[in-house]
């Protein structure tokens, strides 16, 4: 099975919008509305520029197939969103793109990888406890209690 993760471009805007929106993701997301596409392709053009927002696409035997999005804070702590699309879901391929975020990332300065989960995500939550995510407080994350999952990558 082959898997990549490959940084997105501008053309991926339009796949991002869909996987936002999908009903399961909203339900999870901290903006339970949908999103309109041109809200959302005047978000993606304003963070697609910032060098802190790092976009990624998964493809699995060459099909693009999730998104991972980094937000790096003033902490050089690195925000994960994360997205399968529900075709693919369950098969482990959220698990193999945070593996290889991890591998790109090496050489970065980036300390920490950071989740927001709302602990009814339970998907979420198995999968970043899995990746070697540690509980690491309850907050209030956009008006929601949620968990923070952290991994220390130092
Ligand atoms: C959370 C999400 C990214 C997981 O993606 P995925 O590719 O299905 O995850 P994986 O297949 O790599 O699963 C990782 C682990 O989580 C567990 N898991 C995955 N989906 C699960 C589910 N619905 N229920 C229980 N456990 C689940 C699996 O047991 C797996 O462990 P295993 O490999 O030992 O079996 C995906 O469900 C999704 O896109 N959800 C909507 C968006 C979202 O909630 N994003 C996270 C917000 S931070």
């Amino acid at each position: 099975m082959s898997f990549k993760l490959r940084p997105a471009n501008y053309s991926d805007c339009e796949l991002l919008w869909k996987w936002r929106n999908e009903i399961t993701d909203i339900k999870n997301s901290f903006n339970s509305n949908a999103i309109p596409y041109d809200s959302h392709v005047q978000w993606f053009n304003l963070n697609f520029k910032n060098p802190n927002n790092l976009f990624f696409i998964m493809e699995h035997e060459k099909v693009s197939v999730g998104q991972l999005r980094l937000e790096i804070n003033e902490f050089s702590e690195g925000e994960i969103h994360i997205t399968v699309d529900k075709h693919y879901r369950s098969m482990g391929i959220a698990s193999k793109a945070l593996f290889a975020l991890e591998e790109s990332i090496k050489e970065s300065s980036i300390n920490f990888l950071v989740a927001h989960v709302k602990p009814t995500n339970i998907a979420s939550v198995i999968l970043f406890i899995k990746s070697g995510f540690f509980f690491s407080r309850l907050v209030d994350f956009k008006g929601f209690s949620c968990y923070e999952l952290k991994k220390n990558l130092l």
